[in-house]
Order: C-alpha cells, then structure tokens, then sequence
C-alpha cells in the first residue's frame, strides 16, 4: 500500500504531519536543518518579538514527577530583525516564525522584517501564560484579537496561524473571534498556566512563581480543545501538547487535527530521532489500517 505522509493546513502542504513546536530548539538554521531531514514538515521558532527579550532569571525550566515540564522562560529572543536576517538564505526549510506583540502595529513591524525571508506561514502567540501584555492577555482580549488578525492578514498574504491557550474567558471565543477575522489555522493549544513549590525552601521553585505547563499531562486537554474547535468551526488545527510517541499524534489527528506539533518530547536525549520514530509509527499504523492518506483520518474520532 502506497503511505502518503502529506498533510494540508488549508492551502499550506507539509511533507509529514509532524511540526517543531514554539521555544523548543527554535533559534537556529542549524537545528531546524536536521530537524527537517529526520521528517519533521515545518519548524516554528521560538516566539519573536520587536526588541530582543532577556527573558526570566533562573530557575525557568522544571521537570515533574508526572512526566511534565513547567516553564518560565520570558520568551527570551534575540528579536524579530535578527531572526529575519539569519534566516534570509534559507530557500528549502519550512521555517513558520512565532511573533508575540502587544498591538497590531508590532506584529506589522515584525513581518516587514520577514519580507525577504522564505517563510511557510506566520504562528501568533496569543497564548504565552506567563509574560504580562502579550500571549494569553492578548488571547483573552477579543477586540485587540480581532483587530491584530485583521491588520496582519491585510499586511501579508502569507498564512497566519493563530496559537491559542486557556485563560480567563472561554478559548471557544477566542477561536470564533480569530475565524472572524480570517485567520487560516488554529494551533491548540500553549502551556497551562501552573505553580509548583519546593517543600524544603516552601517557596515557589520558578523564579517568576508562574509558568506553563506541558508534556504528557496537558494531552487530555488538548485534544478535547482540538476535538471541540472541530466540531464546532470549519478551520484546520494544528494539535500540540503532550506528543511523545507516535500514537499521540494519531489521537490528535482523529480528534481533528490536520499535523501535530512537538515541544517537550525534544527535551530527551534521543531528541534527534523523534520526528522519525513518530511519522514511522503513523506511517505504520495507516498501513494497518488501511488509510493511505493523513487526510482520511482527519476527525475520525468524532
Ligand atoms: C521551554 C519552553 C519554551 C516555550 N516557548 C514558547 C514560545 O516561545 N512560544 C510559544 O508559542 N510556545 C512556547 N512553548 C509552548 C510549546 O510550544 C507548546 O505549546 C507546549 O510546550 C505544549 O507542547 P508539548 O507538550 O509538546 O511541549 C514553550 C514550551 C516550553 C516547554
């Protein structure tokens, strides 16, 4: 039986489902490079923003003993004009750069930086937990959201994909207001909000108190998130959350998404193989079914 690992996010075709997701490995040609020739179909860079970022003091990054992570990075970057001119040989690799801003204009101005530059598609962050004025405090603002998409998709005819997280007010409407107005995929989801505290010290380990949690405890969550965005609106998703074997991206097809991202799965030491492990798993797996193509599967679980 003939596989055919191609996917579509709208008018956008990667070569696998599987993408690279925000913040994980994402600030070098290098890496992106391999990461492509072990399978993965697009790369997202770290989330970029006007000026570069310092981020958060240490400690930023926790492992759990629930096989999670919880983060508090600050979304340091080196900035939008850097990552664009580092990027501006880049001819082959599906490169989607994350942008986090607080108004229309910055998001302007950072895609102005990119013009030169071969890029797949534009990922926002509307749903950073822990970072004040941008991410989820965009995310939970419906006007500012609907007016940033307008803006951006009247300034480039490149695909825009909006990330979305859990805030304060029902993500549902976030989504329906990015629909609104034209976005052309729904990554889902961020981290989760969170707070861990070290018993010894009796203080909260991150040293910004908050952060993100994801990896394996999130997968619940994001595939209802992926399943009930779905059933409810004609958009393509991207699931991302908790993917570490190939059989997670296979639940997320069939709650609806059309690829998968991958974040925390990276964090291992055998990082370099998991694109190749998880789309040999798919691939193995439609051959059993039966599914000759990624579409066929999309939703099936519904
Ligand atoms: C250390 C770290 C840094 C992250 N940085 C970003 C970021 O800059 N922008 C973003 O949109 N998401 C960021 N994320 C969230 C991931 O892209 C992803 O949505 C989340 O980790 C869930 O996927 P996973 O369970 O596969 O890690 C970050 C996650 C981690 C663990």
């Amino acid at each position: 039986m003939n596989i055919d690992l191609h996917t579509q996010i709208g008018n956008t075709t990667l070569k696998t489902p599987t993408m690279l997701a925000s913040g994980i490995l994402g600030i070098s040609l290098d890496v992106f490079s391999r990461l492509y020739d072990e399978g993965a179909g697009a790369l997202v860079t770290k989330s970029l923003s006007v000026e570069p970022w310092d981020g958060y003091l240490n400690p930023t990054v926790v492992p759990l003993k629930n096989h999670g992570w919880l983060n508090a990075v600050g979304l340091s970057n080196p900035g939008a004009e850097y990552f664009a001119n580092m990027l501006s040989d880049n001819v082959t690799i599906p490169i989607i750069p994350s942008l986090v801003g607080s108004v229309s204009s910055d998001f302007t101005f950072m895609i102005d930086k990119f013009k030169n530059c071969n890029i797949t598609a534009y990922e926002l962050n509307l749903s950073c937990p822990h970072v004040a004025k941008v991410g989820l405090d965009v995310g939970d603002d419906p006007d500012l959201v609907s007016e940033i998409i307008k803006t951006i998709k009247q300034h480039t005819s490149i695909p825009v994909f909006a990330k979305i997280g859990l805030g304060t007010r029902n993500y549902l409407d976030t989504v329906k207001q990015t629909c609104d107005a034209g976005v052309d995929a729904i990554t889902a989801i961020n981290t989760i909000r969170s707070m861990v505290i070290d018993i010894d010290t009796q203080k909260p380990i991150l040293s910004n108190k908050f952060g993100g949690l994801s990896g394996p405890p999130i997968k619940p969550i994001a595939i209802r998130c992926v399943y009930e965005i779905t059933k409810r609106f004609n958009i393509p998703v991207i699931g991302c959350g908790g993917v570490t074997m190939w059989d997670d991206a296979i639940e997320f097809i069939l709650a609806g998404a059309s690829a998968v991202q991958i974040g925390s799965a990276l964090a291992g030491p055998d990082w370099t193989g998991v694109f190749s492990s998880v789309n040999e798993g798919i691939s193995q797996y439609m051959e059993q079914k039966g599914h000759g193509a990624v579409k066929e599967m999309v939703g099936l679980g519904h």
